[in-house]
């Protein structure tokens, strides 16, 4: 393991005291700081100006070497701060120093503390595996024969056959083999309900999401339960298979899994959302009564925006970096916010105190279909990667994302220790998926504004105000942090504009929303940027305005819990595709309404602003 550099807090405290300005909001200047830029665009209504940072050049990822690195600083900040340190002096603006070098190591077993769980849990039992006496180095071996994962509602009678058999066989272990179904759901919940903490950082969880960390660590978790599976039924091929959601013949609950008397089957899922329900992959809470075709438009809608607009780097589509000593995980990619957390959500029993078992962390993998959906987030990450320039480069080239590692248990019941970097080519890990059509790569969405002057007798205007969520805040007002109980609109100064088209290719430009959220809330919120409405309704989402949503899966911590439950986190989506459609290049800034849809009294947001990510 890379050497960790433990925070000194002695440092931290005689660092002389900076402005409480500073150490309240480190990244965005108070509104009082800044002159008031003129970014309105003529068309839209006039509103109080409160533009964010305008000059970050010290933030500007091009001062760095490496892909991961460009917001070490900011994190490295948020971390000293999150510890209660101030952040002055000593830190190193010019990049990611040396001595910061800090994969985010393997938990030690023995340290396993029983989870934070809801006070209303429907099971309380303590999620730590057994402990490892030898933990092995592990890297995978590429075999001769590929495992292809199949589209879970295209599989044939035998392949089913098969699979309940190896589901049920892994059900019928004892529960304290590490093979068993039981201790690999637990796997889920220690890791990502606080039961392991950062190894050197004995008061910071440990936590496998809202991070770089999510795809890497919930690929190995598939890899070893696949193994675990076709192990326990002599077939060293048996591929597990994927929840086929972005296309319209999967776009429905699985069928092989709901029959009740298969063991695929768990009775915590939501009964309005049964086959042949098509399933919402934005869902946040509240079905709509659309028409099936309609939803499927805004499915495929969704997964152009978010593997497509929302992921044009690494950062955007993986997530950002968290290291050791980050006391918390520095935002979710693209992929992970929308639509994983929605589906998990969607699928989830409504009538339980928590969504379990899909809806909340801690139960979301003792559904088997937990996995089906995992496979499919793990494809979209194939996807991604073979649309990429260089389809075989790692993302990150950045040595705390490649070191990285996680303990799983392997078919022998081994403990086994593995990195980030032996992960990212799925044939070395001797599967693939099977291919399926892409419908979705041309579901650009188009801009509102134009569809409102040509389309006008399909989408009026005042249809979709007809249900605001809630009321706009009187923007004249904003200031920050605010809660979103109800909608908050703001223009945003642009460092930059009317770039050219070789600069707008190799620089994304990128809202960043900082916020803090209540973790164990289902949180979903909309952001839209130049929307003519006040209070953009849900259908709105179906057009460019619409450039994101962020989710909160909820989930529990008990560590570095200095702010009770809440998480510091940052939402961020990539603007360049939506600029472009919406005719805005050569606008000084942009108007940003943000709609909170479930959750919104546990989101506090603290700023805005952008940033260029490459
Ligand atoms: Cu570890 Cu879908 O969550």
């Amino acid at each position: 393991m890379a050497s960790i550099t433990p925070l000194s807090t002695t440092n931290a405290a005689t660092i002389s005291a900076t402005s409480t300005t500073n150490i309240s909001n480190p990244l965005f200047p108070k509104t009082s700081q800044l002159s008031i830029p003129k970014c309105r665009k003529s068309h839209l209504p006039t509103r109080k100006i409160s533009c964010s940072a305008a000059k970050n050049d010290d933030q500007n990822p091009r001062s760095n070497t490496h892909d991961g690195n460009a917001n070490n600083k900011l994190d490295r900040r948020n971390m000293l701060i999150g510890l209660g340190g101030l952040y002055g002096a000593a830190t190193n603006l010019g990049g990611a120093p040396a001595s910061f070098a800090a994969p985010i190591a393997t938990p030690d077993l023995s340290k396993c503390e029983p989870a934070d769980l809801p006070s209303n849990a429907i099971d309380r039992s303590n999620c730590c595996p057994p402990v490892a006496t030898n933990i092995i180095d592990y890297t995978p071996s590429a075999s001769s024969t590929l495992r292809v994962r199949p589209p879970a509602h295209a599989v044939d009678a035998t392949y089913l056959a098969k699979f309940n058999k190896a589901i049920a066989a892994m059900k019928a272990l004892p529960s304290t083999d590490p093979r068993s179904f039981i201790q690999q759901a637990r796997v889920h919940c220690a890791y990502c309900d606080g039961g392991y903490n950062q190894v050197g950082f004995p008061n910071l969880d440990l936590q496998v999401h809202g991070s770089w960390l999510f795809l890497p660590f919930h690929r190995y978790y598939l890899y070893f339960f696949e193994r675990i599976l076709g192990s326990l039924i002599n077939d060293p091929t048996f591929a597990i298979p994927f929840w086929n959601w972005d296309h319209p013949d999967g776009m429905k609950m699985p069928s092989i899994y709901t029959n009740t008397s298969s063991p695929l089957y768990d009775r915590r899922r939501d009964a309005a959302h049964q086959p042949p329900t098509v399933i919402d992959l934005n869902y946040d809470g509240s079905d709509d009564s659309t028409s099936d075709n309609a939803l499927i438009n805004a499915n495929l809608t969704v997964m152009y925006q978010q593997i497509v607009r929302n992921a044009s780097t690494p950062r955007l589509f993986l997530g950002q970096p968290y290291r050791a000593g980050d006391a918390s995980p520095g935002g979710s990619g693209s992929l992970e916010n929308v639509p994983h957390g929605p589906v998990h959500v969607w699928t989830g029993d409504r009538n339980q105190p928590n969504n379990e078992d899909m809806g909340t962390f801690y139960t979301a993998a003792k559904d088997p279909i937990f996995y089906a959906h995992h496979a499919n987030v793990d494809r979209m990450w194939s996807v991604w990667k073979s649309r990429r320039s260089n389809p075989t480069a790692p993302e990150f080239t950045d040595t705390d994302w490649l070191n990285a590692s996680f303990i799983f248990y392997d078919e022998n019941k081994q403990a086994v220790r593995v990195r980030v970097k032996d992960c990212l080519d799925t044939k070395k890990l001797g599967y693939t998926y099977q291919n399926v059509d892409l419908p979705w790569l041309n579901s650009r969405p188009t801009s509102r504004a134009s569809r409102v002057t040509t389309l006008s007798s399909t989408i009026p205007k005042t249809a979709n105000a007809a249900k605001p969520p809630s009321k706009p805040s009187s923007s004249s007002n904003v200031t920050f942090p605010k809660r979103l109980d109800s909608a908050i609109t703001i223009d945003v100064k642009r460092p930059k504009k009317s770039r050219s088209k070789k600069e707008k290719k190799g620089e994304e430009e990128v809202l960043v929303v900082e916020i803090e959220i209540q973790r164990d809330v289902h949180v979903n919120f909309d952001v839209f940027v130049n929307d003519e409405d006040d209070v953009p309704s849900k259908k709105n989402r179906a057009f460019v305005e619409h450039v994101g949503s962020f989710v909160n899966v909820p989930h529990h911590q008990h560590r570095n819990n200095e702010h009770g439950k809440k998480m510091k986190t940052f939402f961020r989506v990539g603007l360049n595709e939506a600029i472009e459609d919406l005719g805005a290049d050569d606008d000084e800034g942009i108007t940003v309404t943000l709609v909170p849809r479930t959750g919104g009294d546990a989101v506090v947001i603290k700023g805005l602003k952008i940033e260029f990510d490459y």
